[in-house]
């Protein structure tokens, strides 16, 4: 028996990194999961891993800040596994410029990915929670459903050259506390976990020039070797994160041991 037997998840962005990490860590303790990513090619990968270790997932491909992407991930929640116990915002990138440099676009970007997209898919799960909630109390049952919302210590923060990026990690922790406010009622908390320095594609150290296309934009990835050393150097356990470790900080909140932990913030830094 896992501890997430029966559970259903949605997470986004999980075609890499931390979602990837987590999908995967997920459906090892039994959950069903739904993996969303922009790109096809590691969202199938990781259903594909999944599936051979025995576990269960399905794919949804696509942008999630795509309007309709919301209601297409909670459609196949209840459609290929009858229900949603579990959202995890991850999904997402950097795009960075001191302000002056800071294109409108460049702003709105980061807000519609960190901010807008998270609060679409838990207003589009909003209707088969109520459900549920409800026939569970008719029951007499009370299962506590679980939102985790990524944010960076960024958000918490600040950081140079990420007024995009701080502002909308601020906010989803702001989103984060309503929610465990107005959900409290349908029993779901609502939790966030703002990472340092985790080490993915978005954070990996490089003085080439990388470039990645998110829905038509071109935007760097990676940061200077100098900077990352840096970083290290003033994490006090001396080294960037897993994306499994920062995996196991979430899945911490996933899991039936954390059930009554609801609108709190924690920051997964190696000490930093
Ligand atoms: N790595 C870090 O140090 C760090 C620190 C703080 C916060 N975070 C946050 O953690 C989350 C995961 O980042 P990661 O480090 O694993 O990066 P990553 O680049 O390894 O993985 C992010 C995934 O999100 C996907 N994605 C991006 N935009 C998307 C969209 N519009 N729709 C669907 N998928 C999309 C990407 O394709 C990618 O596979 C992000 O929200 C990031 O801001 C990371």
């Amino acid at each position: 028996m896992g501890r997430l037997d029966r559970r259903v998840a949605i997470v986004t962005g999980a075609g890499r990194g931390i979602g990837r990490a987590l999908a995967i860590r997920l459906a090892r303790e039994g959950a069903c999961v739904i993996v969303n990513d922009l790109d096809g090619g590691p969202t199938e990968d990781v259903v594909g891993e999944i599936r051979s270790s025995g576990g269960q997932a399905v794919a949804c491909a696509g942008s999630i800040t795509d309007p309709e992407m919301p209601e297409r991930l909670v459609g196949l929640a209840t459609e290929a596994f009858g229900d949603l116990h579990i959202i995890v915002n991850n999904a997402g990138y950097t795009w960075d410029s001191v302000i002056q440099k800071m294109s409108e676009d460049q702003f709105d970007a980061m807000i519609d990915v960190h901010l807008k997209a998270p609060w679409r898919l838990l207003k589009a799960a909003s209707e088969i929670i109520r459900i549920k909630t409800k026939e569970e109390a008719n029951r007499g049952e009370e299962i506590i459903r679980k939102v985790v919302n990524i944010s960076s210590i960024a958000g918490t923060r600040g950081n140079a050259g990420q007024s995009n990026y701080a502002s909308a990690k601020a906010g989803i922790v702001g989103l984060s506390r309503t929610m465990a406010k107005e959900w409290g009622r349908y029993k779901v908390a609502v939790n966030s976990v703002a990472f340092g320095l985790i080490e993915t594609r978005l954070t990996e150290a490089t003085d080439e020039k990388k470039l990645i296309n998110v829905t038509g934009n071109t935007i760097p990835v990676g940061v200077p070797v100098q900077n990352i050393e840096a970083m290290k150097q003033a994490i006090p356990l001396g080294r960037g994160g897993t994306p499994d470790e920062a995996a196991g900080a979430v899945l911490l909140f996933c899991l039936p041991e954390s059930d009554y932990i609801s609108g709190q913030l924690i920051e997964v830094t190696g000490g930093f």
